[in-house]
């Protein structure tokens, strides 16, 4: 399941414009992966992150670099897995259906340049596996993207 998951990342990587890539990677992340009920990206732009291309309700436009969970990991440049959002502290909750979330950030050059979010309604959805499926899909986006933006 790994190997297609990274595969149909790669296909989708194919091609040279930003919207197209990042859209259809957030439906490949939402229907494909069970149990999901929001993916997407959020792009660093005017020292934010900016909501971009995702599957499910509508979310929040803009967060600080200090707040939430996305905050967080821009700020370690580290992948966040929340068994339960409601115990994490500063938690942004867009959708208040949303009980476990996994974030991972874009890398290039060092640099965070957006993440990957992803939501579920479930507690305890996302396990160490996904996490390191999705930041190797990560790193393949980054490099990627990091030159189109
Ligand atoms: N829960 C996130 C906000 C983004 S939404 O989940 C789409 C956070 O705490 O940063």
């Amino acid at each position: 399941m790994s190997n297609i998951l990274i595969k149909q990342t790669e296909n989708f990587l194919n091609e040279n414009y930003l919207l197209p890539i990042l859209s259809n990677l957030s439906s490949l992340y939402y229907n494909y992966l069970p149990d999901i009920s929001w993916a997407g990206f959020y792009l660093v732009q005017d020292n934010q992150l900016i909501l971009g291309p995702f599957q499910g309700k509508p979310a929040c436009t803009i967060i600080q670099f200090n707040k939430g969970v996305c905050g967080t990991s821009y700020q370690t440049k580290k992948s966040q897995l929340v068994p339960n959002v409601h115990l994490f502290p500063g938690h942004i909750a867009c959708d208040s259906a949303s009980n476990s979330e996994l974030v991972i950030p874009l890398i290039y050059k060092d640099r965070c340049i957006g993440l990957l979010d992803l939501d579920s309604t479930s507690l305890n959805r996302f396990t160490i596996d996904d996490q390191l499926i999705l930041e190797e899909c990560c790193q393949l986006i980054s490099n990627k993207i990091g030159s189109l933006l």
